[in-house]
């Protein structure tokens, strides 16, 4: 499940159809239970919120029952008016009948204040409410609900009913509002920068998911995926491995987290299209990239880095000095055009990369910090 758009706001998976059956099911069999085997209770839904959750509830209160609506209304958009205005009133005689109330949602109370109001002069036998979600944090009424499904905090949601400005009511699960912005970050620099090490860092500090473009690939190919085994054809003939299905395999990577608070993107992009597919992508899902910061270290200084390194890694690649130099070439020819990208947009942050791992992780910080 990924991040939808409703008008002008996004919101993330937060429960899925499975979850919501088995909510509606519990508050069923409880209802069930606790009434007189004899009783023939009267169900009676608000509309509009509550019609699917009435429906799934009424197929599962396995005894003979009755089922109605009034239909009432006090939101605006995401906020409550305050005021319930009543759009259809209710034509049964209550007299004598236990009335069940079936909510979808519960959030300042001032519904429900209305609907004690109605029902107190009908001479009911037994008024209970059972709402599907609950919201404590917003609920400032001393009244009582009977039967909670699920309590959320004070967020909005949509879905199973529920709408955003008459949209949404549709979704067979329910969607949480996006309320903050995501910290997308590129991380760049040279080979032998610190660049992992200071990624590690930084996301344990930010509390942001690292995704690692080689690590990604590496993981996609070894475990078969349809997009390693895509890739694979174009590294086995030598080809490079077309934008596209790395981007995909990005996008597959980011949509496992709809809830971070961010990314560092690391090894990605490496092209302007790649860059391009990467703001559309996040554009989709209300977000962007924060900023490009790239570690900034003087080539013969990296060389120096690297040469040592290679005494006792072993990897060629670090021990010869022109292999090395070309590694450079290559950064810089490739990073060049995508630096000019992000300055055009203003996020373009070079970081010194010169000094003890301690202290670049605090220059890095500060600019983390402010993006
Ligand atoms: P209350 O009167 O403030 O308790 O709000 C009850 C009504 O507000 C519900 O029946 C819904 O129609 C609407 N509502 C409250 N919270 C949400 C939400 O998170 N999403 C969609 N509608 C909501
Ligand atoms: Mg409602």
């Amino acid at each position: 499940m990924a991040v939808i758009k409703i008008h002008d706001k996004y919101f993330k998976p937060y429960i899925s159809a499975e979850k919501l059956n088995k909510y509606v099911s519990f508050l069923a069999k409880e209802v069930e239970n606790d009434l007189d085997p004899n009783e023939v209770p009267i169900f009676i839904g608000i509309l509009n919120g509550c019609f699917m959750f009435v429906s799934d509830f009424v197929k599962q209160f396995n005894r003979p029952c009755e089922v109605s609506f009034v239909k009432l209304a006090s939101y605006e958009g995401i906020s409550s008016t305050g005021a319930v205005k009543h759009l259809v009133g209710i034509n049964e005689d209550l007299k004598g009948r236990t009335v069940i109330i079936l909510e979808d949602i519960i959030d300042t109370g001032n519904t429900l204040t209305e609907i004690y109001n109605i029902f107190r002069d009908k001479q009911v036998k037994e008024l209970k409410i059972v709402t599907l979600f609950f919201k404590p944090d917003v609920f400032r009424k001393e009244l009582h609900i009977d039967y909670i499904g699920k309590s959320i905090p004070d967020k909005f949601i949509v879905g199973y009913g529920l709408d955003y400005n008459g949209l949404g009511r549709n979704l067979t699960a329910i969607y949480q509002l996006k309320d903050k912005k995501m910290k997308n970050i590129v991380l760049f620099g040279p080979p032998g920068a610190g660049k992992g090490t200071q990624a590690d860092r930084l996301k344990d500090k930010f509390d942001l998911i690292h995704i690692s473009t080689g690590d990604v690939f590496r993981y996609n190919i070894k475990n078969e995926t349809e997009l390693g085994k895509l890739a694979k054809t174009f590294m086995d003939k030598g080809d490079l491995v077309p934008d596209e299905v790395t981007i995909n395999m990005l996008k597959e990577e980011v949509n496992r987290f709809p809830d971070a608070n961010g990314f560092i993107f690391d090894g990605f992009p490496r092209t302007i299209s790649q860059a391009e597919a990467l703001d559309v992508f996040l554009d989709e899902k209300g977000e962007s990239i924060s900023g490009m910061v790239a570690l900034e270290v003087p080539e013969n200084l990296l060389v120096a880095r690297l040469l040592e390194r290679g005494k006792t890694s072993g990897r060629p690649d670090d021990q010869d000095e022109s292999k090395i130099r070309n590694r450079f070439n290559e950064y810089e020819t490739k990073t060049a055009p995508l630096q000019d990208y992000y300055q055009k947009q203003n996020k373009y942050f070079g970081v010194d990369g010169v000094g003890s791992i301690e202290e670049i992780t605090e220059r890095l910080s500060e600019v983390f910090k402010a993006l």
